[in-house]
């Protein structure tokens, strides 16, 4: 294919480990992330050349655990600015992999195209000997420029591995192998230059959810507490008197509270904060009413999503005016 002729593709730059500088090519401690510019990231990879034509943007330069609300919200503008170009196939988004599940879940629920949008990053800072980034960056093209990738929601390429937003965890705080969809499996894989893929998310999103955020500059206040054995309910109290307008409760098993949680999520819930309940565990389903009272308490059954995935839904539920019971119907179609 001619270079006129190659899908256009534009790849948005956030910072991250894959744009991070260690202090030599063989040592983590001391790195920083966020160094280079996306433009560097690409440069460095000349074989993209025959994959796509490629334009990049930088929408931010940060560790991804610094992304707040009007960072989220501008991403999502962007991207959606770029799947809004009649000749554009689809949008990269490089990111830091800290806390790549929850932006990469959010794009899943506002991002307003049928066209591919792939986010990437890496474990190991771009000076590393066998740096994962520039590996990942090229097989996240690979995927954007293919048609088979189109109408499947945000998905996240990572070690030739091809992911759903909604499916992915972090598992590993360090190997490059650490995101794995560990209840419902990858959908496919990246290898060379095609893409191969056995299955499609059921879950709604992209365009066919009924978030818009294109003229919000900010997200409601959603935080997260851990449940734990004897857990007293104060930071549930401190965070309401904080000024949370949700709570998102990880308890233990199916997300069981201690009693004296359970009574300070009720006042929570009495206050006109919506609380969601997700699982501690790392993976697992948390059903209305089983082993906790929802229908009482007036909390909502987080299902299959991880505690900061969950904070991700009810932050927008909120955003567009939901009762607990719209969070719950939210909670069981997203
Ligand atoms: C970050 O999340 O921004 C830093 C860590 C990483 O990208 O792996």
């Amino acid at each position: 294919m001619s270079a006129n002729t190659l899908p256009r593709i534009a790849v948005l730059g956030t910072g991250g480990t894959i744009a991070g500088a260690g202090i030599s090519s063989t040592q983590y401690s001391g790195y920083r992330a966020a160094v280079s510019g996306v433009d560097q990231l690409l440069a460095a990879i000349p074989a993209l050349q025959d994959v796509a034509s490629l334009e990049c943007e930088q929408v931010a330069q940060v560790a991804s655990q610094n992304i707040g609300s009007a960072t989220l919200l501008h991403l999502a503008r962007r991207v959606n600015y770029w799947l809004n170009e009649m000749d554009c196939a689809g949008v990269i988004v490089t990111l830091g992999t800290n806390a790549l599940e929850e932006t990469a879940y959010f794009l899943n629920l506002v991002v307003k195209s049928r066209k591919t949008v792939v986010v990437t990053g890496a474990m190991r800072p771009s000076t590393s000997l066998s740096a994962d980034g520039p590996m990942n960056l090229y097989r996240a093209v690979v995927a954007a420029a293919s048609p088979l990738t189109a109408g499947l929601g945000v998905l996240v390429v990572m070690n030739d591995q091809v992911i759903a937003a909604r499916d992915v965890h972090k598992m590993d705080t360090m190997t490059v192998d650490s995101f794995k969809a560990p209840v419902f499996g990858i959908l496919g894989w990246v290898l060379d230059k095609q893409v191969r893929l056995y299955k499609k998310p059921a879950r709604v999103h992209t365009d066919d959810t009924e978030f818009d955020t294109s003229q919000m500059d900010t997200l409601p206040r959603v935080d997260i507490v851990m449940g734990y054995q004897d857990d007293s309910g104060v930071a549930v109290s401190a965070l309401v008197n904080a000024g949370a307008q949700g709570l998102v409760v990880a308890g233990a098993g199916t997300a069981s509270l201690s009693d004296a949680m359970a009574e300070a999520v009720s006042a929570a819930v009495r206050s006109g904060v919506v609380v969601v309940r997700a699982p501690r565990s790392a993976t697992g389903i948390v059903m209305k009413n089983i082993e906790f009272d929802d229908s009482m308490h007036g909390t909502v059954a987080g299902d299959t999503l991880s505690p900061v995935k969950a904070k991700v839904l009810l932050a927008l539920a909120l955003a567009h005016g939901k009762s607990a019971e719209e969070v719950q119907s939210a909670f069981d179609r997203y």
